[in-house]
């Protein structure tokens, strides 16, 4: 039985949740396993709009199991008020249709503001976040005094725990002249959250091995992409988790050999969300022709999303450091109607030619992308569900991206509706 993981390529915002919820019809278990609720998840089906955040795109397919793997960071309000928000949608989120890891590690409001107080301080780099406490609830696992789902089971556990996390926060909140934290408070708001949450908790590995030997399908639901991998991303402009595939297995507690097959999300353009490099970026009539045509605003955060060409060097570097098996190129009817379309093949970086992007933000913001220009097309690909119906100059969009990446393309999405894929190999194929 094979298993597949999905990942983003590009910044983030790729297509990920529609191409993950139109695989869910193959799959008993969707995993998220890294991330948190930055990630913003959208979800077409019958003219209905989900949008995810912490839940995996499949629960919203009757059947398909939700997992939060130990690799998320979880922040209870949040995914309390995101089942809430689905079950007014009519999907019901149950322990029987959601788990979630008892390891996975906890954002606490002391996360999010500290975050915010970051973002907002003069001092110091903006990466521009989502202001969720993402990366400072990663700083507090690797720092070895974060809180765990399973604490939320021992409640009597919780003021010593806190008191020992506030030790660190208060400091930084002295730091930044805020009012400093006491305990007391934020444990009975814990306290008041635990019953919600505690149903949920499980000892994922365990049940996803269970699962493997039962001989069901998982399906692994990256968040972000390969360029916000805190390793291999454009750092420091990136996310504070590894956001490629070897995470699939790590942040959910199975074996390197889990995932059989890698299918990257790629964006037949380029968006980015927050600050930091983007060399094909176009702050003109084009690139705000396709945030128009592709309606580029965040799901989290409601931020216009910087547009520009597809950049295959890019995409080559980042499905090589991932792992990927092949992709699913997504939003191509966005480049309708378009005259000549440019893709990026390399750089130039002070007097010097590149077919990769280097490390070091100085390097990377100074990129001038070298192009190679094609002809677009006046047809449409708009709904599409075969390669039949795609323009000729469409089709060597596609064929050309695919050679530059050296990848091939799984699958091409055409539209934000569910159904609206054309195939081309199944990644669940033995
Ligand atoms: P994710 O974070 O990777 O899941 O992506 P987002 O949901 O943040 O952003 C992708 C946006 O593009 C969503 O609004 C989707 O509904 C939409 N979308 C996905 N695939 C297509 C497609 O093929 N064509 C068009 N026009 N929109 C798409
Ligand atoms: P999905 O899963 C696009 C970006 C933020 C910021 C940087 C760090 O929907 O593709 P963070 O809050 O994670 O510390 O912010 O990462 N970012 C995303 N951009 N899509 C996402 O998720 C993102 N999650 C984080 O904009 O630049
Ligand atoms: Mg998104």
């Amino acid at each position: 039985m094979a298993d597949a993981a999905v990942i983003g390529a590009q910044w983030g915002d790729e297509g990920k949740g529609k191409i993950v919820d139109w695989l869910s019809a193959r799959a008993d278990v969707v995993v998220r396993f890294q991330g948190g609720h930055n990630a913003g998840h959208t979800l077409v089906i019958d003219g209905e709009t989900y949008k995810l955040s912490l839940l995996p795109s499949g629960v919203v397919r009757k059947g398909c199991v939700g997992v939060i793997g130990s690799g998320v960071v979880v922040d209870p309000f949040a995914l309390i008020a995101e089942i809430d928000r689905l079950a007014g949608q009519g999907v019901a989120i149950t322990p029987d249709n959601l788990r979630i890891a008892e390891n996975a590690t906890l954002i606490l409001p002391v996360h999010s503001e500290l975050d915010q107080m970051r973002e907002a301080s003069a001092a110091g780099v903006k990466i521009g976040t989502t202001k969720r406490g993402i990366g400072p609830a990663y700083e507090d696992k690797a720092g070895r005094r974060g809180l765990r789902v399973v604490d939320l089971a021992s409640p009597e556990t919780l003021p010593a725990k806190i008191e020992n996390l506030l030790v660190h926060h208060n400091a930084l909140r002295r730091g930044f002249g805020e009012a400093e934290l006491d305990a007391g408070a934020l444990v009975d708001t814990l306290k008041e959250i635990a019953p919600k949450i505690a149903p949920f908790a499980a000892p994922v590995w365990r049940e996803l091995d269970l699962a493997r030997k039962a001989g069901k399908r998982i399906l692994f639901e990256g968040a972000q992409g390969v360029l916000l991998d805190v390793d291999h991303g454009t750092y420091p402009f990136v996310t504070s988790s590894n956001t490629v595939a070897g995470q699939a297995a790590t942040g959910s507690g199975l074996g390197p050999g889990t995932v059989d097959y890698v299918l990257g999300i790629v964006k037949a353009y380029t968006t980015r969300v927050g600050e930091g490099p983007f060399p094909t970026e176009l702050d003109d009539d084009v690139g705000r022709r396709l945030g128009e045509r592709g309606r580029e605003f965040g799901v989290v955060t409601g931020r216009k999303r910087r547009c520009g060409w597809f950049d295959a060097a890019l995409v080559r570097q980042s499905l090589k450091i991932a792992g990927v098996d092949g992709i699913a190129l997504t939003k191509l009817d966005v480049l309708d109607g378009f005259e000549e379309l440019k893709v990026c093949v390399g750089y130039r970086i002070g007097g010097e030619t590149y077919d990769y992007l280097p490390a070091g933000a100085e390097r990377q913001a100074a990129a001038a992308p070298v192009y190679e220009t094609m002809a677009g097309w006046s047809g449409s690909t708009e709904r599409a569900r075969s390669w039949a119906e795609l323009p000729a100059e469409a089709v060597k969009y596609v064929r050309r991206i695919e050679e530059l990446i050296e990848t091939p393309v799984a699958l091409v999405s055409t539209s934000p509706e569910r159904d609206d894929v054309i195939l081309m190999r199944d990644p669940f194929q033995d």
